[in-house]
């Protein structure tokens, strides 16, 4: 299974070990990165992405940011502040700020030790992933009664997005150990393409069958009965069940709520933000706008045109049929708030 996100050392110090997630497929290549500066870029970029591999991000970060201010004799207040940008590098996925937060707290008793909590965060996502997994596909093969079942996702929430094994990937991933998975369909993910370049990597390399389609396909596949169930990641989950994941997430959980079929959302249980009532409270990353106009690197829109790049949408909980965690399935239409 590939390692989006370790921890790693050599004589040249410690580092924050990616993968490069933006050239994959084509290539497969590791950054260490070795200063707050690099990893925030890495995190901005989207070098390293999905909001459970962004908490171990956030973790490793801070123990990163402590040894660089060691070593560079930085004051408590530059240490406070570099932290915090690791913390903010971007809004939306409550795990980076939920990582950072955990492991500076054990820095800031002084006595604990804060990369072992970071490795704790890590081995904590894998061990939730398997246990939601597991729940995931119990869930769906009782409600839905026909064997084997086709699916539809959307963006990457594979090992690539976590720490290991995956979410709603991870939920594939389990069907298809039961041989109870016939096909996914997986949307492409506009503009960035974590569908078309990440899920469907991740899914070729476990064999299991699908095809991509573009985003503006789901609905369509949706309602014309290709599919048996939908199931996602999430990036933000508010304690009323509203969830925020990749943009196109809420045009496929509309798809499904008028076609009858379930929905499923899957994440660990450091995805919820009890914190938030409701969606409208979660702050949606706004980014760069030459992603939307521009395609592999050509300008496609006429000069001076704008863009609009939202990269999460919210899905409000009354469409969601289930969200499931480490901890069980819960389903906001029967138990609210989900998330007291
Ligand atoms: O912008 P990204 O690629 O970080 O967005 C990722 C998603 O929206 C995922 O679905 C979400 O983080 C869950 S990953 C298990």
């Amino acid at each position: 299974m590939v390692k989006a996100i370790e921890w790693f050392e050599d004589a040249d110090g410690p580092a924050v070990r990616i993968i490069d997630q933006t050239v994959l497929p084509a290539i497969e290549v590791y950054l260490d990165l070795r200063t707050v500066d690099q990893l925030v870029d890495a995190i901005a970029r989207l070098a390293v992405r999905g909001a459970p591999a962004l908490g171990a991000a956030g973790g490793y970060g801070v123990v990163l940011a402590e040894r660089q201010g060691t070593a560079e004799g930085w004051s408590a207040d530059r240490l406070d502040a570099e932290i915090e940008r690791v913390a903010l590098a971007r809004p939306t996925a409550v795990n980076l700020a939920w990582g950072a937060r955990r492991v500076d707290a054990v820095r800031r008793e002084g006595s604990g030790d804060t990369l072992a909590e970071a490795h704790r965060i890590a081995e904590q996502d894998e061990a939730a992933n398997r246990d939601l997994s597991r729940a995931g596909a119990d869930w769906l093969l009782e409600r839905i009664g026909k064997r084997p079942l086709r699916a539809l996702t959307h963006c990457n929430t594979g090992a690539l997005a976590t720490t290991a094994w995956g979410t709603a990937y991870g939920v594939l991933k389990e069907l298809h150990a039961r041989g109870a998975l016939e096909f996914v369909y997986v949307d492409e993910t506009r503009p960035l393409l974590q569908g078309t370049r990440l899920t469907s990597w991740e899914l070729a390399k476990d064999g299991i069958p699908h095809v991509v389609e573009v985003d503006g396909a789901a609905s369509s596949t949706i309602l014309r009965g290709l599919v048996d169930f939908a199931v996602i990641g999430a990036d933000r989950i508010a304690a009323n069940g509203d969830t925020a994941n990749k943009i196109g997430s809420v045009a496929v959980a509309l798809a499904a709520h008028r076609a009858g079929i379930p929905f499923l959302v899957a994440a660990p249980l450091s995805t919820v933000d009890a914190t938030l009532a409701s969606g409208d409270l979660i702050e949606i990353e706004e980014r760069d706008e030459n992603e939307v106009l521009a395609f592999g690197g050509t300008q496609m829109s006429a000069p001076g045109v704008r863009g609009f790049n939202p990269a999460f949408d919210v899905t409000p909980h009354d469409l969601i049929s289930g969200i499931v965690t480490e901890h069980g399935v819960v389903e906001p239409t029967v138990t609210q708030p989900a998330f007291a």
